[in-house]
């Protein structure tokens, strides 16, 4: 006999996915048009095999509990698995996988367009046109700072990061980055970057950039002792995690000039933002869009799709993060 395994979508993703998943398993995709009520999640994971998940949903203890000894695995619908409590995963032999690389160029193209945004005040410029208040060219009128030759500070010099890297030559910028490990000399000659202290990327860079997971040693990696070690001219992009900055501090930072500005794509307690940041001018807030091209959506969805499917054939899926899970 061979009984086809249960999963269930949280919310409906490209089509592309959803016909791989149908074909090899009973499929069932969430219709509700927003992150799933907790109980409604609690209530669809039952007897599941497997669970095709967002970065919005909270898998955690309770929800592995709830499915029962049935699910095997837990595919993300993102690179960031910080909503999984992947050690309780571990633990109960879960699978659990993500959707490295196939958005890193996406994300880093979000991450420039936000740099660029803010240090051109497009933002800015846009809002003042729509208003009428243009009046032809002005002298002084939103000037901005150049990113063509300054320097560009990397926080987390993984795919993403190094992505950055890349298209900085292009700017003539200087590359300086920080991560937990340095990177081989092959990479930094390569991409022309240098290793600093975090303390010392926050003195010398003109734009910082985040591209660390969120892990309990990045939450509040930049709080108000970081901003303050910044350059007053100096600007702040996040399109990582939010909680890896402390949002009132840089709020406090905006608002009393610690530093010239920042763009935000991620927040601490999204959908909410801080309520000081939407009355600033001098920051550029996206929501949480690093990922969201046509393409790498699509590849995003077949991804997680084959890693759900390869796991509960049996196989070890492509993109498994808790590798422990298949030693036993
Ligand atoms: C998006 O934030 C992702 O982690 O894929
Ligand atoms: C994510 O893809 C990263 O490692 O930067």
């Amino acid at each position: 006999m061979n009984v086809k395994p249960q999963v269930f979508v949280t919310r409906r993703i490209p089509e592309e996915g959803i016909k791989i998943l149908m074909e090899h398993c009973v499929t069932e995709v969430s219709d509700f048009d927003g992150v799933l009520p907790r109980e409604t999640l609690l209530e669809k994971v039952k007897g599941k095999d497997g669970i095709l998940c967002l970065l919005t949903d909270t898998i955690d203890r309770e929800v592995m509990e709830t499915a029962g000894p049935s699910l095997k695995v837990i595919a993300n619908y993102a690179v960031g698995f910080d909503n999984i409590d992947v050690e309780e995963a571990t633990r109960r032999g879960i699978m659990v996988t993500n959707t490295p690389g196939v958005l890193t160029e996406t994300t880093a193209d979000l991450t420039w367009a936000l740099m660029m945004s803010i240090a051109r005040r497009i933002v800015e410029g846009d809002k003042f046109v729509r208003a009428g208040k243009f009046r032809g060219w002005e002298p002084m009128l939103l000037l901005g700072t150049d990113v063509y030759g300054s320097t560009l500070g990397i926080i987390g010099f993984g795919r993403i990061g190094q992505a950055m890297a890349r298209r900085a030559s292009g700017f003539n910028m200087k590359v300086i980055y920080f991560d937990m490990q340095k990177a081989p000399s092959q990479i930094e000659n390569e991409l022309k970057a240098s290793f600093r202290a975090l303390s010392e990327l926050l003195r010398e860079a003109d734009f910082v950039t985040i591209h660390v997971p969120l892990t309990s040693e990045t939450y509040h990696l930049i709080g108000e002792q970081e901003l303050k070690m910044m350059k007053k001219e100096a600007y702040l992009i996040n399109s990582a995690r939010g909680p890896i900055v402390d949002e009132k501090a840089l709020a406090r930072a905006l608002e009393e000039n610690w530093i010239r500005g920042a763009a935000l794509d991620v927040f601490e307690r999204e959908p909410k933002v801080e309520p000081k940041l939407l009355e600033l001018d001098n920051v550029v807030l996206t929501p949480h869009l690093g990922s969201a091209s046509y393409a790498t959506r699509t590849k995003m969805a077949v991804m997680a799709a084959d890693n759900l499917v390869r796991a509960l054939r049996g196989e070890i899926p492509p993109n498994l993060v808790n590798r422990e899970t298949i030693s036993r």
